[in-house]
This record gives C-alpha cells, structure tokens and sequence, in this order.
C-alpha cells in the first residue's frame, strides 16, 4: 500500500556515477543510480528491447543501453536518444542513515 518504504541497498553498494541492479521479493528488477551525490532509480528492463540498464553506462545524466546505445533520462525516465522512444519508469526514492529505499 502507499507509503510503504523498501529497503534497496546502502549508499555505499554503489559509487558515484555507477548503476546496480537490485532485484526485489515482488520479482521487479530495479535500475538504481547514483549520480551527483543523489540516488535515482528506473526499471531495469530498457523499453526498446530485452536489455538490462544497469550494464549501460551514465553519462551527463543519461544511462546508455548498452544494446543499441539509446538512452533515458535517469531522473524523469524520458526516452532521450534513438531507437528508444518510450518512457522507462522510474520510482521514488529517499535515503536515511546511509541506506537507499523505494517509496512504494
Ligand atoms: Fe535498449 Fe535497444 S534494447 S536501446
């Protein structure tokens, strides 16, 4: 139900500038980045075909697919770069005392 805070990782599990996949009880693969001293997260299943977004690379606040070089939007999940033109979803989240959770 709303408001329900799920536990995705420490801070730490993830430099600045990475991406980790984190996979959840529910079965959701999850995307998440850390980028300029914030925490973003997006489904991990790029919308233009069956790759994982968190082998791709983060550049200028875009994570490159790593299939086909498309690109999104870490922060509003906007398809930026061909072929992708569909928007990945992306989930809230807030960190506390050096953890990374999902507001769900
Ligand atoms: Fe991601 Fe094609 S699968 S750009």
């Amino acid at each position: 139900y709303p408001g329900v805070t799920i536990r995705l990782c420490a801070t730490s599990d993830i430099p600045e500038g990475e991406v980790l996949r984190v996979d959840l009880d529910d079965g959701r693969a999850l995307a998440v980045y850390h980028w300029e001293g914030q925490f973003f997260a997006t489904d991990d299943l790029c919308t233009h075909g069956d790759a994982s977004l968190s082998e791709g690379e983060i550049e200028d606040g875009r994570i490159l697919c790593p299939f086909h070089m498309g690109s999104f939007d870490i922060r509003t999940g906007e398809a930026v770069a061909a072929p992708c033109s569909i928007a990945v979803r992306t989930y809230p989240l807030t960190t506390r005392e050096g953890e990374v959770f999902l507001v769900d």
